[in-house]
């Protein structure tokens, strides 16, 4: 069929059958699952990239991303689709508050070493350079300036490659301090801004899935940051992760979690913050 005509087609629906297989790949690959008020969504998002190979129904195109390393390529393409990747820098400014407290906090007893903060679902960069930025802020005018270095992880290739790059787009910093835009960043000759080698050098950004966090090698983290990400997961997963982020704080390190993102979680190392805004935990030192 030609392209043309083919884009003209309407959408087929999807089979129940169909429908669960998507679902139960999405969930064992990436933890995300979509409920049935997400039909559409699916069907959408899949059907785009359908069009795009001129594959035509939903089970040839299942059986295209479950085949092997060539599908393991298609696989990495259609995650992107399926995954929401919104962020924005500084979200959730109170997270980035008691942040700013601990960092000081932390300060203020002396640094034996650079501090580790950690970014889990960094999408495209922002929440990772925001992490940068504060700590830069907080440590700037003393004589640990620049001890401190962010992982950002997340399971998109894509999101991670832009995150590397370090370039937004001017109406990303509509709501960050003009002062911080140009402490931290360049405007180039499109008019967007790329974030200067002096704190790009602070940050490195990793593929990892969440599902996986018995093979990532990060230890003794000071700072977690997980926002955004959970809310995508079933409650036991949640928790599961949040006790595996719980071990790879270092003793007095910082958990924050999304506002709402998992509800009575407690984990026997951690105290929670006492601020009625975030959710945050310390762990005992
Ligand atoms: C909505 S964004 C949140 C970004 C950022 N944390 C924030 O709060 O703005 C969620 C991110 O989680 C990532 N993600 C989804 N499933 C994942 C998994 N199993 N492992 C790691 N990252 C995952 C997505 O690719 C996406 O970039």
């Amino acid at each position: 069929m030609q392209s043309g005509v083919w884009a003209l087609q309407p959408l087929a629906d999807m089979s129940v059958a169909e429908f669960r297989d998507w679902q139960e790949l999405l969930e064992t690959r990436t933890g995300v699952v979509l409920n049935e008020q997400r039909r559409s969504f699916l069907q959408t998002n899949l059907s785009a990239r359908m069009r795009e190979l001129g594959v035509e129904g939903y089970g040839a195109y299942y059986q295209q991303v479950t085949d092997g390393p060539r599908g393991a390529v298609e696989w990495s393409t259609l995650l992107d689709r399926l995954t929401v990747q919104e962020t924005r820098f500084f979200r959730h400014r109170p997270s980035f508050d008691v942040l700013e407290a601990y960092l000081r906090e932390r300060l203020a007893q002396g640094l034996k070493q650079p501090l580790a903060l950690w970014s889990v679902g960094c999408a495209s960069g922002e929440e990772p350079y925001s992490l940068a930025i504060s700590a830069a802020e907080v440590l700037r005018t003393s004589e640990f300036e620049g001890q401190f270095g962010v992982t950002g992880t997340d399971i998109s290739l894509n999101a991670l490659s832009k995150a590397r790059e370090g370039l937004f787009s001017s109406r990303r910093f509509e709501h960050m301090d003009a002062e911080l835009s140009k402490r931290y960043f360049q405007t180039q000759e499109d008019g967007r801004l790329k974030v200067l080698p002096s704190l790009a050098s602070r940050v490195c950004c990793a593929r990892l899935n969440v599902l996986e966090l018995n093979k990532a090698p990060m230890s003794g983290m000071d700072v977690i940051f997980c926002q955004n990400l959970l809310i995508y997961f079933r409650r036991w997963r949640r928790r599961e992760i949040l006790n595996h982020l719980a071990e790879r704080l270092a003793p007095g390190g910082l958990l924050v979690v999304g506002v709402g993102e998992v509800a009575g979680w407690q984990h026997p190392l951690l105290t929670p913050v006492a601020n009625e805004h975030v959710l945050a935990f310390t762990r005992q030192g």
